[in-house]
């Protein structure tokens, strides 16, 4: 008789946190399926069973999340890093059939996008509910732009058929400040979307930061359901 996992967030972090070996240089992504993977890695620590690693966070979020499990945390320009991680395990927002990603929900794609950019491996650890036909069926793009150029950016997006706007805050006035001190527009896409295309045109528009396309990045994708996980891995698209 087979039994339903009772919480496939938790479930998945856990299962991706077992691809860490001693000795590796790990980002850690953001956001509640992130804190599981977090979690996970602290009690092999603990443990004894996990050594020696490198441990890179991606938002204040999960930095706090470490400090508290008693994680000691690297940033990606520490020498024992150089730049570069042999894994990264990260969350979403939206995943389509190709494996692009919407990413940004809780305000941290940035250092995220970095952090993929950076790894050999990156792993997305998601419940089923992120998995989509298309980008923009859930949730809005986040795009993250520098305050000077809010408006200008705003206008660019509408031009290119998004329908931007400014992530407010909550429990505080005014708009979300990022990490790194930008502004948040969430921009519904355009029906006809070509993820690859849209994140290096955005990343074009003078004023973007980065935005929430993760496209060609993904090495490992993991899903979390009723049934259990489900790993897949696939070459990198050339
Ligand atoms: C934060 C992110 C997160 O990875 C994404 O929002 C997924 O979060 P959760 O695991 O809580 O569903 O991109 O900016």
């Amino acid at each position: 008789m087979s039994r339903a996992v009772p919480d496939p967030k938790a479930a998945v972090g856990r299962a991706a946190a077992a691809l860490v070996e001693s000795g590796m240089r790990v980002g850690l992504g953001t956001g509640s399926t992130a804190v599981h993977v977090a979690r996970a890695v602290a009690e092999a620590v603990r443990s004894g069973a996990l050594r020696d690693l490198a441990l890179v966070p991606t938002s204040s979020q999960i930095q706090a999340v470490c400090w508290d499990l008693g994680l000691d945390l690297l940033t990606l320009s520490d020498p024992a890093v150089g730049g570069a991680l042999d894994v990264a395990i990260d969350g979403a927002d939206e995943v389509d059939p190709a494996w692009n990603l919407t990413k940004g929900g809780g305000g941290a794609l940035l250092n995220e996008k970095v952090v993929a950019r950076a790894a050999s491996r990156y792993v997305i650890v998601v419940d089923e509910s992120k998995l989509v036909a298309r980008l923009g069926e859930r949730i809005a793009l986040p795009v993250e732009v520098v305050p000077f150029a809010l408006a200008p950016v705003r206008a660019a997006l509408e031009r290119r058929g998004y329908r931007p706007a400014v992530r407010m805050a909550e429990r505080k006035q005014g708009p979300v400040v990022t990490d790194n001190g930008n502004l948040l527009i969430d921009a519904w896409p355009p029906a006809e979307l070509d993820p690859v295309r849209a994140e290096r045109e955005l990343a074009a528009i003078p004023g973007v930061v980065e935005n929430g396309l993760f496209t060609a990045c993904v090495t490992d994708l993991m899903v979390g359901s009723a049934a259990g996980v489900r790993h897949e891995r696939r070459p990198l698209p050339r």
